[in-house]
């Protein structure tokens, strides 16, 4: 499987904001171990320097009254505490402590296990008796070698004054176990947030790869949709860059196409005028022989057909190019079918050709039907289909023209008598220049008029067709002009 571009893009956000939400989680977990720790601190050096004081005022004979300091710590620390902190029950205070004279030398332990030590080097004790503040932190049970995190402890010491001198220290000791389920608690809330911001980053992530995943693939439709020749629209995409992309294919596809097109007209309208052309050459070097006035006028007339024919190609392909390039209808009206199609019919070399040819033309217009154009380009559509109809129905047929309505359209057709659309001719019709013999005179046209048409129609929203008539003779041709 290959791993489209939104993919990609979710997958590095994914990545990045799951490193950056867990460097921050570890961080700011760590902070919180850390702040817990010294608001543990202070409430030690509070709860020391307070049994330190009291100690203090109870000595005696330059003594540290021991049995009164025993008496004092041990009933502190055996109260029985019912404190609800969060989450968290706290039942004894959960300390040691430990008294030490002014030469360092344990002469009192909550534990027994520290008396009558020299306590002097470690840290607290030693700081202390230098008026100076000290804490050390070590294993909990003094008999632990190489304690692990777990089994650490936090002592914080106090002087203990008498004459205004420092005559020992105190020091209590607190495992650090006993601060876990506060931090715990803290991380479990952390970790929590951190799961909530990754959810909902990773959703704006996630919307942000649609949105890019969305934009490509239409982009991607479009171009293969263009690339095979297909006509479609340009996508709207929302996303600016997108949209912008999409505005600069569209813009060189019309250029492209302008291209294509402009050259294909003056390759064509080259072929078409070569014949003529030709044509006007050698009549003209016939005219240089010495000749009868009657065979004279004869040539000249040759040479005045060709120009009046090479005059009409061109100003018909001007036309067409010029409807080409229209993309809506000007001066739109309300018009009467029926009017509309009597006033092309009536158009002088239209009716010329319906007499001369003896074709009789029948209406099937039984009511007033009315359809909203531009009139020169109806009376233009109108008029080319029935010329064709003229052109390929025999001498002394009949063309019908009928108008009806359905739910959505006004239909108006116009069927003749003639042969029909061949088979390999039904796909070519609406090219442009595609143009067969007429069957009676054996001439063709420019192959521009279904063009026209055809353009015309989608001008007004509507279409064009030419079918074979059904179990009869000759094609029908339909337009189909939206309900007004
Ligand atoms: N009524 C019809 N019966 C049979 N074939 C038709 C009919 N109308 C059109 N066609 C076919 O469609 C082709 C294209 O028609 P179109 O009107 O575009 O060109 P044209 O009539 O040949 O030339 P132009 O209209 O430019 O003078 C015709 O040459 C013919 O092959
Ligand atoms: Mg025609």
């Amino acid at each position: 499987m290959r791993l489209t571009i939104g993919i990609k893009l979710f997958i590095a956000y994914f990545v990045i904001t799951g490193s950056i939400v867990w460097f921050v989680t570890d961080k700011v977990s760590m902070r919180v171990t850390k702040g817990i720790d010294e608001a543990a601190e202070d409430v030690m050096v509070d709860s020391s320097n307070l049994l330190a004081q009291m100690v203090g005022d109870n000595i005696k004979d330059d003594q540290i009254n021991v049995k009164k300091a025993h008496q004092l710590i041990s009933k502190y620390l055996n109260r029985e505490i019912n404190a609800s902190i969060y989450s968290v029950t706290k039942k004894n205070p959960n300390l040691q402590v430990y008294v030490t004279n002014k030469d360092g030398i344990v002469v009192y332990d909550s534990t027994g296990k520290r008396k009558g030590k020299d306590y002097s080097k470690w840290n607290d004790v030693y700081l202390t008796l230098k008026g100076e503040y000290g804490r050390r932190s070590s294993a909990f049970n003094p008999e632990t070698k190489d304690p692990t995190a777990e089994q650490k402890a936090m002592y914080v010491a106090a002087p203990i004054y008498h004459q205004d001198k420092i005559f020992g220290v105190l020091t209590v000791v607190k495992p650090t176990v006993d601060l876990k389920p506060y931090i715990i608690e803290q991380q479990k809330h952390i970790e929590e947030y951190a799961i909530y911001l990754f959810l909902v980053s990773l959703l704006f992530g996630a919307g942000a790869s649609y949105a890019v995943t969305r934009g490509t693939r239409k982009l991607v439709n479009y171009t293969t949709a263009l690339s095979k020749g297909e006509s479609v629209a340009a996508p709207k995409i929302r996303q600016v860059e997108f949209a912008e992309l999409s505005n600069a294919i569209e813009e060189l596809r019309v250029d492209l196409e302008g291209r294509e097109y402009v050259e294909e007209y003056i390759n064509t309208m080259a072929h078409e005028l070569r014949t003529p052309i030709t044509g006007i050459r050698a009549t003209a070097e016939n005219l240089l022989m010495p000749m009868s006035s009657s065979q004279r006028e004869h040539f000249v007339n040759n040479i005045l057909d060709a120009n009046k024919k090479m005059d009409l190609l061109v100003n018909r392909l001007l036309k067409l190019s010029r409807i080409e390039r229209r993309d809506q209808l000007e001066d739109v009206e309300k018009v009467d079918v029926e009017t509309l199609v009597k006033e092309v019919i009536a158009a002088p070399s239209r009716i010329g050709n319906i007499t001369s040819r003896s074709i009789k033309v029948e209406y099937e217009i039984d009511r007033e039907f009315s359809v909203k154009v531009e009139k020169l380009l109806a009376e233009q559509a109108i008029g080319n289909i029935i010329d064709n109809a003229i052109d390929f129905t025999p001498v002394g047929s009949t063309i019908g023209i009928k108008a009806s309505e359905s739910n959505t359209h006004v239909n108006i057709q116009v069927f003749d008598q003639g042969l029909g659309v061949p088979e390999h001719a039904r796909r070519q019709i609406f090219r442009r220049f595609f143009s067969s013999s007429r069957p009676d005179t054996g001439k063709r046209g420019n192959g521009l008029g279904l063009r026209f048409v055809k353009k015309i129609m989608s001008l007004h929203g509507g279409t064009v067709s030419l079918k074979n008539r059904f179990m009869k003779d000759g094609a029908v041709a339909t337009l189909k002009f939206p309900l007004s």
